[in-house]
């Protein structure tokens, strides 16, 4: 990430220190429905649909894990959804299957899901890079940069109320903050008129089981924030 975007995290951590207690949940007499904006970076005309999306880049080479991917893994779940997961990129089975989270950490996601009586097909879930880096290594600050304006499209034309980054990396390239997890997680934060949690990577609760409690407490805030806008 370029020194630029580094300070605007930290300029935007800073903000909402300074406006904390002004951040609230959502207006249950909001709009279940937001109207679609196009986010800053999204390629313009936005596509009609995530459909139409896919097909006109999932042949990418952009940079160069274009050409070591099996499959371009796009996107899974409900176009419509009021959730979007973001994760970092995919993983050996998503690169094999072209679908996102359908590994181990996808099983936990989905459990994490279920039990806040949610599904697969109630959110969408993307990733930051739509093809895997080679061995799962961490995502190139150039491979992000390439690959974000396919993020923000894809977060314009679906227009959720609730972005929920799945570890520091999809935190990182959203909100351009190095911030540690543990400052970031478990907070409600105002982007672009959507709120955005962060919460730890499935991959971490595989590897930290006991602190899936921890996942389990922001898939309930999730859920309550939900409910404030569906009621
Ligand atoms: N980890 C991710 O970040 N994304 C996936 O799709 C799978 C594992």
């Amino acid at each position: 990430m370029t020194n630029d975007a580094h300070s605007l995290g930290r300029r935007y951590l800073e903000t909402l220190a300074l406006f904390e207690d002004e951040i609230h949940l959502p207006d249950s007499t909001k709009p279940a429905t937001r109207e679609r904006h196009v986010l800053r970076g999204a390629i313009e005309p936005l596509p009609d649909d995530l459909a139409v999306f896919n097909n006109s880049i999932c042949t990418c080479t952009k940079c160069a894990l274009g050409h070591t991917r099996t499959k371009f893994v796009f996107g899974d779940g409900n176009p419509q959804a009021k959730i979007v997961f973001i994760g970092e990129a995919p993983g050996q089975d998503e690169d094999v299957q072209g679908i996102p989270f359908v590994g181990r950490a996808g099983q936990l996601l989905n459990q994490l899901l279920a039990g806040v009586g949610l599904s697969r097909r109630d959110v969408y879930i993307c990733n930051v890079l739509k093809c895997r880096p080679p061995g799962n290594r961490d995502p190139e600050p150039v491979e992000v940069d390439t690959c974000s304006p396919y993020l923000l499209t894809q977060l314009s034309v679906i227009s959720p109320n609730f972005l929920v980054c799945l570890g520091r990396h999809a935190a990182a390239a959203l909100l351009g903050t190095q911030a540690p997890m543990k400052e970031l997680r478990g907070r409600v934060l105002p982007w672009n008129g959507m709120q955005v949690l962060v919460t730890y990577h499935p991959a971490y609760y595989l590897h930290n089981g006991s602190q899936t409690a921890i996942g389990e407490q922001d898939f309930r805030l999730l859920r309550s924030l939900y409910d404030e806008i569906s009621a």
